[in-house]
């Protein structure tokens, strides 16, 4: 499977694979050792693409929903099939533990059912003008070429989340996986021509470096859109790049979620779910706990225990099976991890358990609790994208929730209680796009995921996800 990339991989423009003009390797963060070359495409590659997708956008805009959700529905269907290979692939190049690959495959392949199950399901309205004199008719229309850039840290659920939106609402794309991990976006564009899906209708290339390339696709009349996910100061980029052409967009950016532990609440939960989401791809989402708020009654026994917990993790060095803790992408993030845990400990913080990178081939990270943090300390500004948790204790509920909202980033807050009222109520204080009250994972196909402030702009899943492809266009008509 590997050499076929080695041979191939990179470039899908109108279902041909053309010849590569340079070469990328791809690593294994496990080991550090390179894995595959994958071909990238030059600035002109990307405008073909784009103009395959233009080429292809009528077509697939008049296919009839029920055709273009057969596909999804197929593509759902071979993902699930081939799973094992999937995950197989997606572990390689991006160094989570087995168990969460095959998690994000099964979770990537959702977004194929959840869309093609909402492509038959796109309405318009017909309304009476309030003066009577006319009706108003509003009606679905795909919003055209989509431009679609996806990150490192979900391989697989970041292009499919995107992709099967669009391709329900009658969209082409050009997809840019991002360069660290494009092997799994490669094996997903080539299932999905497996699938029925016609040549031209998703598009992958993979510029290095990307900005012209970038900036060359985004300029091409034929763009009408840009959905990326990824870091707060590449949005803001891409952002400027989409008004000089009045884009649609779609940003899910970075996040500095408060993990908000109430004195009231139970121990065993708020551990778990602060495993489950500050664990989860070895901390490297964005929807991480950043920020450990946890009040002073039950701040000695929740450090205890998460530390416990934390220490007990197996992580998968030597590519290990049972594997909980994985890899970060490269050497590059570990040394961004190991610098903010430096400047957290030069502050006055505690490391309870971890606080090093082991010295292994891989780029590993131990699983790290912080005590003692100062809740003025800089650090809690940054994502930290990595297994660090630091824990701030409060007394005051009202003083948490203003800690909790004093960032720039709004995409999701937790809260622990054992009253879920007050958790309900504490939630709709926090500015936040989604709120997770006594659970660590939230991330749903048939949700609306997104954030407030600097997290992003729209939202990606549930009824909302297609949304961000159609156009509304408004008809009036004597009759
Ligand atoms: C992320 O974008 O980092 C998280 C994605 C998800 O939970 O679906």
């Amino acid at each position: 499977m590997i050499e076929a990339l080695d041979r191939l991989g990179g470039l899908l423009i109108d279902g041909d694979t053309p010849h590569a003009n340079g070469k990328l390797d791809v690593f294994d963060p496990t080991t550090g050792s390179v894995i595959a070359g994958i071909a990238t495409s030059t600035p002109s590659d990307c405008v073909a693409a784009v103009e395959a997708a233009a080429g292809a956008a009528a077509g697939w805009a008049a296919t009839p929903p029920r055709e273009r959700g057969e596909i999804l529905r197929r593509c759902f269907e071979t993902m699930i099939a081939e799973k094992d290979e999937i995950a197989a692939l997606l572990q390689l190049e991006n160094g989570k533990p087995m168990a969460e690959a095959a998690g994000e495959t099964a979770y990537a392949a959702e977004f194929f059912r959840w869309f093609s199950e909402e492509a038959v399901r796109i309405g318009g309205e017909v309304r009476q003008a309030p003066m009577g004199d006319k009706r108003i008719m509003v009606l679905p229309e795909p919003v055209g070429v989509s431009l679609q850039i996806t990150p490192w840290n979900f391989p697989a659920a970041m292009p499919v989340r995107k992709i099967a939106p669009a391709l329900a609402a009658g969209c082409t794309t050009v997809v840019k996986p991002a360069p660290a991990t494009p092997l799994t976006a490669y094996y997903i564009a080539d299932l999905m021509a497996r699938c029925g899906t016609p040549p031209g209708v998703i598009n992958l290339v993979l510029p290095e470096p990307p900005n012209e390339a970038t900036v060359a696709m985004l300029a091409h009349r034929a763009v009408r859109k840009v959905s990326f996910t990824g870091s707060i100061a590449v949005g803001k980029h891409l952002l400027r790049l989409a008004a000089d052409r009045v884009l649609r967009t779609s940003m899910e950016l970075g996040g500095n979620a408060p993990f908000v532990v109430l004195a009231d609440a139970d121990l065993h939960t708020a551990v778990e779910s602060a495993i489950a989401s500050k664990m989860r791809n070895t901390g490297a989402t964005c929807v991480a706990p950043n920020r450990l708020y946890v009040h002073e009654r039950i701040a000695d026994d929740f450090t205890e225990a998460l530390s416990a917990r934390m220490a007990g993790l197996t992580v998968g060095y030597d590519r290990r099976p049972d594997a909980e803790v994985g890899a970060l992408i490269s050497t590059g993030e570990r040394d961004k991890v190991a610098g903010i845990v430096q400047t957290a400990v030069s502050g006055g913080a505690r490391v309870v358990t971890g606080g090093r990178a082991p010295d292994c081939g891989g780029y590993f990270y131990e699983p790290t609790v912080l005590s003692d943090v100062d809740p003025n300390a800089s650090f809690l500004a940054r994502e930290i994208f990595g297994p660090v948790a630091p824990l701030v204790r409060f007394r005051d509920e009202a003083a948490a929730v203003e800690m909790a909202n004093d960032t720039d980033a709004g995409l999701i807050a937790y809260v622990m209680t054992g009253d879920l009222g007050h958790g309900l109520a504490i939630g709709e204080k926090l500015d936040a796009g989604m709120v997770a009250v006594n659970r660590g994972i939230i991330s749903e196909p048939a949700a609306p995921f997104g954030g407030t402030k600097e997290s992003g702009i729209g939202r990606e899943g549930g009824f909302e996800g297609i949304e961000e492809y159609l156009e509304r266009k408004y008809v009036s008509a004597n009759w």
